[in-house]
């Protein structure tokens, strides 16, 4: 086993900041002190940086079948680019195919990842069709350490389930320590908008963001979390885009009402003027939700500060423009869905959040992976510095500034939604359970050195 010794960083957590030494061992922290003497086999001096936790993104789709592809990271790339970015843990989502039972949807997902990944990882699972006889799967498929479930109440015909099997599903997680993850938007009605937009002619890729109005997402917001309050359990909003949306989250936890929400990197920093770009570049951000007006920033990142919105993930969900966004070339409606996203999460959220005076810095590390590693439950083997963690640590240097580029990123795309633009706040070095992964910016990590992370209940921050 080898130990290390981090000297000099000042260490944040969600709810400290001090200047101390770190000492690892065997994969977790097992001194933390001022000036600790030790004959470690490596010493990492984090003068003048920050040492924070190792971020936790808890919304990817690596290698995603959607719309006749696949999202173009797989397990190893994406984990090398999230690794990049100051991200240790991700949690994916393994899709039920129609038919098949919840362990054959998560064994295809161990399949692609197991062996592949340079951080840890662990599964959400997407469930399709959850006949009464399934249900009780749900249950075994927590004790495998599969925690939480995402339903959709979009996508009719591929992924969108009723609202009774929402109930029902509800009723059997809340019971059993898992939660469910809500895709929520109205996609019935979508559905109906798209069709009459495509018929009227209307094929370029801002008709994506036309057709999906925000109150159909806030409707769906509505819709799950009065099911989960009739099924006794708690919710989780998925990638919430607009404060339509959120004002209905505020309402329910201003009542007492288990409901949480993650918004993304593109819904903070991006703005619907992304779809009115010349030719078929709006397909870039042709994602859902899509991108809303600019007005929703500010009350996004209001709700992330007090605390409405728990969580930001990325959604990462890549596809290349070349050959995959271009399937969408003559109808927005075939443009896949989703963009890319893990490897810059970390920094944009450093530079619009802290640096830029909107949230604390504990707030920043507590958004980025303590609250994620809490609600997904992996607290407080990941999500903190302290004695008795895992040692996935970012050193990060707040000073530092970086253009972001699809040049010089890491994901297996040929495009970036940011870039060109330049972020304060950059990850230097990384460690996954005490070994470096990134050292100065540069990859020393090992493809299959993730480990599968069995989650325990999920449990509610506060
Ligand atoms: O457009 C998106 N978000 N693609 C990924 C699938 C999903 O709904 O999260
Ligand atoms: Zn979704
Ligand atoms: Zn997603």
């Amino acid at each position: 086993m080898t130990t290390t010794l981090i000297k000099n960083g000042r260490i944040v957590t969600a709810v400290d900041d001090y200047n101390a030494d770190i000492l690892i061992d065997g994969g977790t922290i097992v001194t933390i002190g001022k000036s600790i003497e030790a004959n470690a086999d490596k010493v990492i001096d984090a003068k003048g940086r920050l040492v924070i936790p190792g971020g936790i993104d808890p919304h990817t789709h690596m290698e995603l079948p959607f719309g006749g592809t696949s999202a173009s990271d797989t397990f190893e790339t994406g984990t090398i680019a999230a690794a990049h970015g100051g991200t240790t843990t991700i949690i994916d989502f393994a899709v039920q195919g129609k038919g098949q039972s919840l362990k054959q949807a998560v064994d295809a997902w161990h399949a692609k990842a197991d062996g592949n990944t340079s951080i840890d990882y662990g599964f959400h699972l997407i469930c399709t069709d959850l006949p009464d006889e399934r249900l009780p799967e749900m249950k075994s498929m927590i004790d495998e350490g599969v925690s939480s479930f995402k339903l959709f109440m979009a996508y009719p015909g591929v992924f969108l389930v009723d609202d009774a099997t929402i109930f029902k599903a509800m009723g059997m997680a809340g019971e059993n320590g898992g939660l469910i993850c809500m895709h929520a938007e109205n996609g019935v009605v979508i559905d109906a908008i798209v069709k009459k937009a495509l018929a009227d002619g209307k094929t370029a890729p801002k008709y994506h963001a036309l057709t999906r109005p925000t109150k159909a997402e806030a409707e769906g917001v509505h819709r799950a979390i009065a099911l989960a309050e009739m099924a006794g359990s708690s919710v989780y909003i998925v990638h919430l885009s607009c404060d339509d949306s959120l004002q209905e989250v505020t309402r329910a936890r201003d009542m007492g009402i288990n409901a949480y929400a993650e918004t993304c990197p593109q819904y903070l920093f991006l703005d619907y003027s992304v779809y009115e770009q010349p030719g078929f570049e709006g397909a870039k951000y042709v994602m859902t939700p899509p991108i809303r007006e600019k007005w929703n920033q500010e009350k996004l990142w209001r709700g992330l500060k007090f605390n409405d919105l728990q969580v930001v993930s990325t959604d990462h969900c890549p596809f290349c423009m070349k050959e995959q966004k271009e399937l969408g070339k003559n109808d927005f409606s075939k443009i896949p869905n989703g963009g890319p996203g893990v490897e810059e999460r970390m920094s944009l959220i450093y530079n619009g959040g802290v640096a830029q005076g909107r949230i604390s810095l504990n707030r920043f590390v507590e958004i980025t992976s303590t609250a994620a590693a809490k609600i997904f439950g992996l607290f407080p083997r990941k999500g903190t510095i302290a004695v008795g963690s895992d040692a996935d640590i970012v050193i990060f240097d707040p000073n530092e500034e970086r253009t972001i580029s699809a040049k010089t990123h890491h994901m297996n795309v040929d495009y970036s939604c940011y870039e060109g633009m330049t972020v304060k706040g950059v990850t230097k070095t990384v460690l996954s359970r005490g070994e470096l992964v990134i050292e100065e910016g540069r990859y020393v990590g090992k493809p299959g050195k993730g480990q599968f992370l069995k989650r325990g209940l999920a449990f509610s921050p506060r």
